[in-house]
């Protein structure tokens, strides 16, 4: 998992991937292309872009765009999110919470648009004490 395990090549490989997928933002309101590509611990990436909507809170993030497309394949464990904008940006609460609930230890890249990484971290350290599925008596 993570730090130790993960190639360089493997991390430009997700950077390419993140990049490549804010063309497809929809962005009409905030002009402000985001792109993230999520790496399930068999090996396949999911990427997704922000999509807003004229009822603006129904906008949905690019980490949730990818992460909902992998859990609805099947995924439920990842180990890497690379996110890309204009001006690497840190990812919203809401997805730091929805991405806690399947890998709290996730490894977390922000760069810009033309791939410089300028944080490298994990989700516990964004979101510290974090509300997990082990608070909740099964
Ligand atoms: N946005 C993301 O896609 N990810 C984040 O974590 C922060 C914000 C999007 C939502 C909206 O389309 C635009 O960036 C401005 O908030």
């Amino acid at each position: 998992m993570g730090l130790s395990t993960t190639s360089d090549a493997a991390i430009e490989q997700l950077l390419e991937a993140a990049i490549a997928v804010t063309q497809h933002a929809y962005i009409p309101y905030s002009h402000y292309p985001v792109g993230a590509a999520l790496r399930a611990v068999d090996g396949t990436i999911y990427s997704g872009c922000n999509v807003e909507n004229a009822a603006y809170p129904a906008t949905i993030c690019a980490e949730r765009t990818a992460l909902v497309k992998a859990v609805s394949e099947g995924q439920r464990e990842f180990d890497v999110i690379v996110v890309v904008t204009k001006n690497a940006g840190s990812p919203c609460g809401t997805c730091r919470q929805m991405l806690y609930e399947f890998s709290p230890n996730l490894r977390v890249i922000l760069a810009d648009l033309d791939g410089k990484i300028s944080s490298d971290t994990t989700l516990s350290a964004l979101l510290p004490d974090g509300f997990g599925p082990d608070r909740l008596p099964r």
